[in-house]
């Protein structure tokens, strides 16, 4: 036997066994003629002690210095510690070895495999096959598999199938560029990696599934960002003969069996918030419901006092941040400056303290008497000892400003409990979305998802306002998932395409297999899609999805480790029948 335990299996229970560990050398300590090694593997850690005159130390002194993360396999008894370790699940125990076999030697490590390491975000990204032995990256990726496999287990018994769909197709319209990969044999032809398997998984509806599931890779050519990668993960889903209710409790019951199941935690109600309600009182599609803070518009209360900037503004919006009335004057110059940032681009930021003795400092006494700014405090809810903070402007990007404003508050108030989790269904998003470069309407979720029925004469006169049949699952202020009621006719469909501005001839070019489709008899269906990696991410409590990838992309969308993207033979590209003129970037 190659091996009788793991590093992470024995106790004081064993004690007298002769067993034979096999792993990685984690650290080796040299007192007085003993030597400890502690010796790693995925399930644990575990002493060796080699004594003085034994035949392993013998051996060990024969051998090249053993060094940190050399292979071996070590024989022995086991026996108790004299001083035992409580921090590590075998800490009473070491081996006494009899016998050290050095299966490979290994060069010194560029950073030190422990949970906390000296390896810098490069380094360790360009060694990431060193830096998934640690623990606290194999946990993550170990809680991953675990989601994958609850996530099979809920779906299969909901009857669910799992079907694969092609890698290699043609573009689906998820909002973002395509990957695309040409095609050797058809001469300046393209594949495209899908953004979702969208298109397919309506298809299987048509052919009766009734149920699918996949955990599919997406491909997305878009700017990265913590929560973005290049390549990500799916649990996609379709159901026919449903209405969008069945959809979202069928979903919010995925995930309250994962929460149940991964995490051990019983999830509250899940709340629901239309779109509307959620840009009105959060300025925000997705927002943190940890923390409480809405918007409270204060134009009736705060116009017509004097105050130009105000007077000017479309929307004058306050948060209440309780408990901070006592934020010092450098603290809020601070946040005036955070606000001013060009990223978040405010002009500048009204404050309003509420004093213990119910009287009010602002940053605008000279405008606003006490009874005005005891008006703006009874509109926010506040109470003595809190802070408002006001900001005033045009409509949308004020409201944009004031949630990530809330966002900071909420951060550096210590409301965004990672332990926390505040799941909400944002319902009737708008169908469409006005874009101001190409100065046209885009589809806000996809093309193929359906219209409200009360809305579609709305299609004509104010196609802005009408809404779909669209939602998405938010955690903790993250897009977790989205979906919707799809179009299943093609009389509805051609419509939609006009009005995103496709011609008859560029739809059916593009999408006719799938209107062709919906004539040979397809039923009502809808669907959803989690992003996987965000939900790994919102269940080990990071921010980041890319430590829940076992091997993801930089910041610039490369692989360090390997290498990519990079440059092919001139050869395969001829083979390929392309000429490459690389234009330098500016
Ligand atoms: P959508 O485009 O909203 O919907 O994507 C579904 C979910 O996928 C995740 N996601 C990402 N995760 C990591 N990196 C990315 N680049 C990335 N892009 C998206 C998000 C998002 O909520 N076909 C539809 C679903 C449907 O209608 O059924 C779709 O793909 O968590």
């Amino acid at each position: 036997m190659f091996r009788t335990h793991t590093c992470g299996e024995l106790r004081i229970g064993h004690v007298n066994q002769e067993v034979t560990l096999a792993g990685w050398v984690q650290r080796v300590r040299n007192k007085g003629g003993l030597v400890w090694v502690d010796l790693r593997d995925r399930y644990g850690v575990t002493q060796l002690i080699f004594e003085e005159g034994s035949t392993a130390k013998h051996l060990l002194e024969k051998s090249t210095t053993l060094g940190r993360e050399f292979v071996v396999q070590a024989t022995g008894k086991v026996v108790e510690r004299a001083s035992k370790n409580d921090k590590l699940p075998t800490g009473e125990i070491e081996i006494k070895v009899e016998k050290l076999e050095i299966l490979n030697s290994a060069k010194v490590p560029p950073f030190i495999i422990e949970d906390e390491t000296d390896g810098g975000d490069d380094l360790r990204m360009k060694y990431r096959y060193l830096d998934l032995r640690r623990n606290v990256v194999r946990e993550k990726l170990q809680l991953r598999h675990r989601m994958m496999q609850e996530t099979r287990k809920y779906m299969d018994a909901q009857e669910f199938i799992e079907v694969e769909t092609p890698v290699l197709i043609k573009s689906t319209p998820e909002g973002a560029r395509d990957f695309v990969v040409p095609s050797r044999v058809n001469p300046g032809e393209f594949y495209a990696l899908p953004q979702s398997p969208q298109t397919f998984k309506q298809l299987l509806m048509v052919s009766g599934f009734d149920r699918y599931f996949q955990i599919v890779k997406c491909f997305r050519d878009e700017d990265l960002r913590a929560d973005r990668q290049p390549e990500f993960t799916q649990i996609d889903c379709e159901m026919s003969f449903v209405s969008q209710e069945d959809i979202l409790n069928t979903f919010e019951g995925l995930v309250r069996h994962l929460f149940r199941s991964v995490k051990g935690i019983e999830l509250e109600e899940v709340k629901r918030m239309t779109y509307a309600d959620a840009m009105k009182f959060y300025g925000n599609d997705k927002p943190d419901l940890r923390f409480d803070m809405k918007f409270a518009e204060l134009n009736e209360l705060a116009k017509g006092r004097g105050f130009s900037i105000f007077d000017q503004a479309e929307l004058i919006v306050g948060i209440c941040a309780k408990g901070a009335g006592e934020y010092t004057r450098k603290q809020l110059d601070e946040l005036t400056d955070w606000v001013k940032r060009p990223q978040i681009g405010a002009k500048g930021l009204v404050y309003v303290r509420c004093n213990p003795d119910g009287t009010f400092k602002s940053s605008v006494d000279k405008f606003y008497t006490n009874d005005d700014l005891k008006a703006w405090a009874g509109a926010m809810g506040a109470e003595p000892g809190d802070l408002l903070l006001v900001l005033s402007g045009e409509e949308r990007t004020t409201r944009k400003q004031m949630s990530e404003l809330r966002l900071k508050m909420g951060e550096d108030l210590g409301l965004r409990d990672r332990t926390v989790f505040k799941p909400l269904w944002v319902i009737d998003f708008p169908l469409l979305e006005w874009d101001e470069e190409t100065k046209r309407f885009h589809a806000m979720h996809h093309p193929f998802t359906s219209p409200k029925k009360d809305d579609i004469p709305l299609l004509e006169t104010d196609p802005g306002k009408v809404r779909a049949n669209a939602y998405d699952l938010v955690i903790n202020g993250v897009e977790i998932g989205g979906g919707s009621i799809r179009i299943h006719d093609r009389p509805t469909q051609q419509l939609m395409f006009r009005h995103l501005g496709f011609s008859d001839e560029e739809a059916q070019k593009q999408f006719g297999f799938l209107m062709e489709a919906f004539e040979y008899g397809a039923p009502p269906h809808g669907g959803i899609a989690f992003g996987f990696d965000r939900l790994c991410a919102i269940f080990g409590g990071s921010d980041s999805i890319r430590d829940y990838i076992a091997f993801p992309k930089n910041n610039s969308g490369r692989d360090v480790m390997i290498d990519s993207p990079s440059t092919i033979a001139e050869e395969q590209l001829k083979e390929l029948s392309i000429r490459v003129s690389i234009e330098p970037k500016s």
